[in-house]
C-alpha cells in the first residue's frame, strides 16, 4: 500500500508509522528541502486550519506550506472565536468543515481529539496536537532535523529531557525512535516520568530506554538532548507546577561536557529550560527545527491533498 493510501484518514498518530512509512516521508521532505521553488501542485485545494490551543510555530508553518504549494487556508486560532465557545462540539465542528475544505488540520486540548475528528470525517485530519497526548508532525520535522544535520538515526544515543509526562511531542518523538535501533535516556523528575501507558507501548517495541533523574551524569555520551518546557496549562494545582518549573536550566557550562558533534533540540516554545547565551553555539539547532517545519509540512501536505 502507498503511503498515500495508508494515510487517506490524515496524520492521527506516530504509531500508525512503520519505518517504511517514516523513511518515506523523510524522503519526500528532503526533496522539499533541496527544492525551495514555490509550485502549484495543491493549486484550487483548501486546507483548515482549526485551533482551539495557541501555537507559533505549527499553525504558521503549515499555512506558510500550503501556500508555498499554491493552496488556501481557512480557520481559526482559538476555540474562543469558533463556535466551541458556543459548546459546539468537535464531531460537529469537523462535519461542519469538511464541507469547506479538502483537509483539517487540528490541535485542541482533548486527548484523542484528532482520532475522533477523523471518525467524523471524509476526508484527510492532521494532528497538530492533541492535549498530552500526540503531536506527530512536530516528531517527524525532529526526525528530518536530525537526519538532515547529518546524523543516522541507527546507533543515535538522544536524551529526551523535561515534561515527559504531559509533553505531547515526546511521546510523538520517542514512538517514532522506537523504529529505529537507538538508545533513549528519559531525563525528567519522578513526578513528570513518561507515563505507563507509553512506556508499555515502547517496551511492546523492545525500544531501548533508560529512566534518570539528572542529565549532567550522560552528557558526555549524547548525541542529542531533546529539551521540552514544563507544560505549565496541564497541571491541575499550580504548587506543583511551581516546584518543578525551573528543575532543569541547561547553560553554557553543561555544553562545555558534551561531544564535538552534539547538537541540542527544543520544539520550543521554550521558556527558562535553555539559557539563551548558547543560542549561537552551532550545537544549538532549535531554530533549525522551526525551518524544517516547512519542508516537512509540504511533504506531508503534498501526500494528502495532491489528486
Ligand atoms: C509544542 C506543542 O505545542 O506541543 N510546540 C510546538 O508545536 N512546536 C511544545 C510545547 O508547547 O511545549
Amino acid at each position: 500500500m502507498s503511503f498515500k493510501e495508508k494515510f487517506r484518514e490524515g496524520i492521527i498518530s506516530a504509531k500508525d508509522f512503520s519505518r517504511e512509512d517514516i523513511d518515506y516521508i523523510l524522503k519526500k521532505a528532503k526533496e522539499m528541502v533541496q527544492n525551495k521553488k514555490n509550485s502549484e501542485l495543491l493549486k484550487g485545494k483548501i486546507l483548515a486550519t482549526l485551533f482551539f490551543e495557541p501555537s507559533t510555530r505549527t499553525r504558521l508553518s503549515f499555512e506558510s506550506a500550503m501556500h508555498r504549494l499554491g493552496g488556501r487556508i481557512i480557520g481559526f486560532h482559538s476555540g474562543d472565536v469558533s463556535s466551541a465557545k458556543k459548546g459546539e462540539s468537535i464531531a460537529d465542528t469537523i462535519r461542519t468543515v469538511e464541507n469547506y475544505s479538502d483537509g483539517i488540520v487540528i490541535r485542541h486540548n482533548l486527548e484523542g481529539s484528532a482520532r475522533l475528528a477523523s471518525k467524523f470525517a471524509k476526508i484527510p485530519i492532521v494532528n497538530a496536537g492533541s492535549g498530552s497526548g500526540e503531536h506527530p508532525t512536530q516528531a517527524l520535522l525532529d526526525l528530518l532535523t536530525i537526519t538532515e544535520e547529518g546524523r543516522k538515526l541507527d546507533g543515535l544515543n538522544i536524551g529526551i529531557m523535561g515534561d515527559l509526562k504531559f509533553g505531547r511531542t515526546v511521546h510523538s518523538l520517542s514512538i517514532l525512535l522506537s523504529n529505529y535501533d537507538v538508545n533513549i535516556y528519559f531525563i525528567s523528575p519522578k513526578e513528570l516520568m513518561m507515563r505507563n501507558r507509553d512506556k508499555d507501548f515502547l517496551r511492546q517495541r523492545q525500544a531501548k530506554y533508560k529512566e534518570i533523574e539528572k542529565y549532567r551524569d550522560i552528557l558526555n555520551i549524547l548525541d542529542v538532548l531533546y529539551i521540552t518546557r514544563i507544560q505549565k496549562e496541564r497541571f491541575a494545582d499550580v504548587e506543583e507546577y511551581d516546584r518543578v518549573k525551573n528543575i532543569y536550566v541547561f547553560t553554557k557550562k553543561d555544553l562545555k561536557e558534551t561531544k564535538d558533534d552534539f547538537k541540542i533540540m527544543h520544539p520550543l516554545p521554550r521558556v527558562t529550560e535553555i539559557s539563551p547565551d548558547i543560542d549561537d553555539s552551532p550545537k544549538a539547532i532549535y531554530f533549525k527545527q522551526t525551518y524544517y517545519g516547512v519542508p516537512m509540512r509540504k511533504a506531508i501536505l503534498a501526500e494528502l491533498l495532491s489528486d
